[in-house]
């Protein structure tokens, strides 16, 4: 432990006991860089630079060039967060950033930034896993929500359902066996020759077609709550593949209405499952397959037979931002669970509930 980080723990005690905490948040973990501050749960400024223009020309995330993406884009990004707040810098009380999990030469980038910019200013520095972020956003989109409840993560990299007990206490109910749902939108649309990100066109292009097309539903006889989005991918490429071998016209949009349809299906039917044996009276939505129309629209019908509430944060807060990491930060220090030294680390891989 260096002398700062003697100092940062002192100061976060302090912090915690603050009526506004005022945070500088930092998100790079896979092809956004963004930062933004937050008074407490208030956002003050949201700032993200997206390279998706620059990732759809290699159908998905280029690593190499997400990194050097980032390193040139986070300074402004960061000036221009702190500057729309409309404070400066030694207004901010902590930095947040994204330590894991997503692509370890991205996270670098924010680690790098947020620790140079904790040390310089001598402000704690917050290490945020990327998906508690995601589930703390709905704590700024809606104010009144509150633990417990039953989380639906669908993102591009994670599908599980958790019970989440307190605001930082989550238990891993199920989650998916082997590709991520966002994961598997981003290979159909692939193989329908859409662009990436594929879950926004797949979604687009379902509205124009039928889903008539019968795809098996994965472990859907079993009665946990994982998922397996790898054999419904498979389904549809072997679906597209024979078609062509026959010299069968294919319709695009039918393929991405019966694979959005199935997709949707898995994730409402473990949510609610989930929801009603643990006598939770609520379901939370986050990532970005959260985005989705329909699987909103299904949650919310299905959810209501059962008398269950369901929450979603706006869609542009479902994917990748800094507000989320800010607001899980928020909570962290709340708790007194937020003492991090300046021998942070980025990590690929961290388990949901690290
Ligand atoms: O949460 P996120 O922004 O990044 C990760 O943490 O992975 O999620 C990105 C994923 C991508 O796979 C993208 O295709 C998917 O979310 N996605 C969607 C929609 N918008 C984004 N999937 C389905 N429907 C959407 N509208
Ligand atoms: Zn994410």
């Amino acid at each position: 432990m260096s002398l700062y980080d003697n100092e940062a723990k002192a100061a976060l005690a302090q912090i915690a006991k603050k009526d506004k905490i005022t945070i500088l948040a930092i998100e790079s973990s896979c092809d956004e860089t963004a930062a933004a501050v937050l008074s407490n749960r208030d956002v003050l400024s949201n700032i993200i630079a997206s390279q998706v223009d620059i990732h759809k020309r290699f159908g998905g995330v280029v690593p190499e060039i997400a990194s050097r993406n980032h390193s040139l884009a986070v300074k402004n990004v960061v000036e221009q967060a702190v500057e729309q707040s409309g404070l400066q810098l030694c207004d901010i009380d902590c930095i947040a950033v994204t330590y894991g999990a997503g692509l370890l030469g991205a996270l670098l980038v924010g680690v790098s930034y947020a620790k140079a910019l904790a040390y310089a200013l001598k402000k704690p520095l917050i290490a945020v896993n990327h998906i508690k972020g995601h589930i703390a956003v709905n704590y700024v989109a809606s104010k009144d929500l509150k633990p417990p409840y039953v989380g639906l993560i669908a993102s591009g990299g994670h599908t599980a359902i958790l019970k989440v007990k307190d605001y930082l206490d989550f238990e891993v109910l199920g989650e998916t066996q082997d590709d991520a749902a966002g994961e598997a939108f981003d290979k159909v649309a692939r193989v329908l020759g859409l662009p990436y990100p594929g879950g926004p066109c797949i979604e687009k292009l379902a509205k124009e077609g039928v889903a008539n097309i019968k795809l098996p539903i994965p472990l859907k006889k079993q009665l946990g709550y994982d998922f397996s989005y790898s054999g419904l991918k498979t389904a549809v490429i072997n679906y597209v593949n024979s078609a062509k071998q026959r010299g069968d016209n294919i319709c695009a949009a039918d393929i991405a209405a019966s694979f959005q349809d199935v997709a949707t299906d898995m994730m409402v039917d473990n949510a609610v499952r989930a929801a009603i044996d643990t006598k939770i009276d609520t379901i939370v939505v986050a990532g970005g397959v959260g985005a989705n129309t329909q699987l909103r629209q299904k949650l919310e019908e299905k959810a209501e037979k059962f008398n269950i509430k369901v929450f979603y944060p706006p869609v542009s807060l479902c994917t990748d931002n800094a507000v989320m990491i800010a607001a899980a930060a928020y909570f962290m220090i709340k708790s007194g669970k937020s003492s991090q030294t300046l021998a942070l680390e980025a990590s690929a891989n961290v388990a949901l509930c690290d």
